[in-house]
């Protein structure tokens, strides 16, 4: 049995209205969800509010992105102050969305990661590689440096959640292997264990992202090294009460 509570993360990215996340939540309410599992909704922003007061209080609210300082002239975005006050006690930063289609930088993640948990918001950083760094066989290099400008924004690893998201298997429907997946997580605990420490290697949940779906949890949840699951598109299905229960 792992240490480690198992963490699944619903991301609803840019996707639904009251109307079609109130029967996602309402599925969710009244699902039997194991009691081992940590669960987390991703909503977008202006949903935030919607979500926490219909949500059960057994699931946590998450905002999918926010700024890097607590107020100011920066139209468009939020702070985690904001996101605090609405009732969300988690935020999703680095996703590969965020980093690819909104070119943020790893710079500006760190930044963020470090506001984020000054600001007692719980962080779920999303790291991994592109299918041609994957090809080039730098996948290992890819996720090493970006999880080092996380590690490097981080004084206390209690309320930080790893998530390898390959880019490839994001949407794709193209799933990384249970051994594709364990064989970066072990690796990334690895390099935890040596430039962090022996203890937050132990305790630190790493997330598996990308195409995760009812059919596919099951084996992947089953590798050692994989604390849990962050979920687009099935999170927004019922089978995502199938992804909570996966260690079940
Ligand atoms: P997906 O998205 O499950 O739809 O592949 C995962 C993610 O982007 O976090």
């Amino acid at each position: 049995m792992s240490p480690r509570k198992f963490f699944v993360g619903g991301n609803w990215k840019m996707n639904g209205d009251k109307e079609t996340l109130g029967e996602v939540i309402m599925t969710l309410n009244t699902a039997s969800l194991n009691d081992e599992t940590e669960v987390v909704c991703g909503a977008p922003s202006i949903y935030l509010d919607y979500a926490r007061s219909k949500l059960d209080r057994r699931i946590g609210v998450a905002a999918q992105n926010c700024y890097k300082v607590p107020k100011g002239a920066f139209t468009g975005e939020i702070s985690p102050a904001m996101i605090n006050d609405c009732g969300g006690s988690w935020v999703i930063l680095g996703h590969s969305e965020r980093r690819h289609v909104f070119g943020e930088s790893d710079e500006l993640i760190g930044q963020k990661v470090a506001h984020c948990l000054e600001s007692d918001l719980g962080v779920i950083a999303c790291i991994g590689e592109k299918l041609e760094e994957r090809e080039a066989e730098t996948t290992e290099d890819v996720v090493f440096a970006q999880t080092k400008v996380i590690a490097d924004n981080v004084k206390d690893w209690a309320r930080v959640v790893l998530a390898y998201e390959p880019v490839w298997a994001i949407g794709t429907g193209r799933t990384a292997t249970p051994d594709q997946a364990q064989e970066v997580h072990e690796k990334l605990r690895g390099w935890l264990r040596a430039n962090v420490s022996e203890s937050v290697a132990d305790s630190v949940r790493i997330i598996y992202g990308g195409s995760v779906t009812g059919g596919n949890c099951k084996e992947l949840a089953a590798q050692a090294d994989v604390d849990g699951f962050l979920v687009g598109g099935a999170s927004l299905k019922p089978e995502f009460v199938d992804i909570i229960n996966a260690c079940s």
